[in-house]
């Protein structure tokens, strides 16, 4: 149990560890590689560790020469026998990894903790299916038995906008030489086309068609319309290899959600340096923007097909917003912090389309309504999909609940700062699962 005490004024900063997504992707890749890869300014969460412990498990060393850099060796040979991996809490590493397992031929079972495998692992069985790989049962969950095959070709349109289904068939096709054509109607965080375009890969996104048509009454005026009612189309020809070298993973733009929230909240002001500004991830900025909050972005660079800047935030009297569509999906990981500023602002937030977080770490709709209520927010769920969140009155100090995930506990503890009087969260060690030394980053912005 920790005990969170209250501290409304946020100012400073900070530099965060690399991006669990890109981390989680560069460690995984590193399979595939003919050489080594140095990865720079690699995530210290449990999440990336257990990307790290699989490639190792399947013969990969791996050596560390700084603080968070690190280089992976690629195997000379895959293993022969099935391999057990472990994924921990770690969606991302089992649906990646049953991608790149199922294009290597490298038969193995994976497992996960008791949040993981209830996770669902069909979106990643089918498709893989469709492309050739088997399964040893017809598995909904974990444990995973792969066999290998993924060699085939297939043109997918995703059921569900997810980055991790999509990122398992984009590897699975350049593991096992197939060729693929993964078609979003949502467009998803596109980190894994990055980083494999960066590793040489063959893999061209196509945007949708436009025509621009002159008005016939006024030819000064166009006409614009979009010919494919799909966002992106992302093609990949593999060929079971590609290239090593360098990567260099900029800050994580969702776990510096936490501390921009905690400085809109409190009128602050936070500066995070080498924060990754990918497009797919900079919907939280545009939240802040929309809310009623300054943002400054300077020094923008890209480096290993991935751009970053330094981003400052400043707080101000903050409003509600409605989100919902594909904003929603932009902003997936982000939502309970956005919850918590909800409690915070003036007029109601109102949250759709976010059904996918009843099958995150634990189901956040959930774990958000009850904390939000125990503090004193109005809080209605809409539908299956959403909630509304609404301040009443001054929120007051708590027990929070974690529900043993990572998200669900810096939100609330960024909620904490600003009660009238000492809260308390059970299990806020989880948080190490995305950012271990949340507590630490914190106590340097507090004035
Ligand atoms: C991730 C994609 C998202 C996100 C998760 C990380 C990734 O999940 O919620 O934290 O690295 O691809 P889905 O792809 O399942 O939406």
């Amino acid at each position: 149990m920790k005990t969170l005490k209250p501290h409304r004024k946020i100012q400073g900063a900070l530099t965060l560890p690399g991006d669990k997504s890109i981390s989680h992707r560069a460690a995984l890749l590193s399979l595939l590689c003919g050489e080594s890869l140095r990865i720079l300014n690699f995530s210290d969460g449990e999440d990336c560790a257990a990307s790290l412990k699989a490639v190792q498990t399947l013969g990969c060393t791996v050596e560390s020469s700084s603080k968070r850099s690190l280089t992976i060796t690629p195997p000379q040979s895959a293993p022969k026998d099935s391999v057990k991996i472990d994924c921990g809490n770690s969606g991302t590493t089992a649906r990646l990894l049953a991608g790149i397992l199922s294009g290597l031929d490298i038969p193995a079972e994976i497992v996960g903790d008791e949040s993981l495998s209830k996770r669902p692992m069909k979106r990643v069985i089918d498709p893989l299916r469709e492309l050739g790989a088997s399964f040893a049962e017809s598995a909904e969950t974990l444990p995973l038995h792969i066999k290998g095959g993924a060699h085939g070709s297939l043109n997918y349109r995703m059921p569900v906008a997810s980055a991790q289904v999509k990122s398992s068939i984009l590897f699975a096709a350049c593991a096992g030489g197939g060729e693929v054509a993964v078609i979003e109607d949502v467009r998803t965080r596109d980190h894994s086309e990055r980083l494999l375009k960066h590793l040489g890969a063959t893999i061209t996104t196509h945007h949708p068609r436009v025509e621009l048509k002159e008005d016939p009454n006024d030819p000064r005026k166009k006409t614009r319309t979009v010919l494919d009612d799909w966002k992106a189309r992302i093609v990949v020809k593999g060929n079971g290899k590609l290239a090593g070298g360098d990567i260099d993973i900029p800050g994580d733009m969702s776990t510096a959600a936490f501390f921009f929230a905690a400085a809109a909240i409190g009128k602050g002001e936070v500066t995070i340096e080498n924060l990754g500004l990918n497009p797919t991830r900079t919907a939280f900025l545009d939240h802040l923007r929309a809310i009623g909050c300054e943002t400054h972005v300077e020094s923008r660079v890209t480096i290993s097909e991935e751009p970053r800047g330094v981003v400052t935030v400043r707080g101000s009297k903050l409003k509600g917003r409605k989100i919902s569509g594909a904003l929603a999906a932009q902003l997936i990981d982000e939502i309970p912090i956005i919850a918590v500023m909800a409690c915070f602002a003036d007029g109601p937030t109102i949250i759709r389309d976010v059904e996918e977080l009843r099958v995150k770490e634990c189901d956040r709709l959930e774990a958000l309504i009850d904390n939000l209520r125990r503090m004193g927010a109005k809080v209605g769920s809409v539908e299956n999909d959403g909630i509304v969140v609404e301040a009443k009155g001054e929120m007051q100090p708590t027990d929070f609940k974690s529900f043993g995930d990572h998200r669900i506990a810096m939100a609330m503890s960024i909620a904490a700062l600003f009660l009238a009087g000492e809260s308390t969260i059970d299990d806020a060690d989880c948080v190490a699962v995305s950012c271990p030394h949340f507590y630490e980053l914190l106590d340097s912005i507090k004035q």
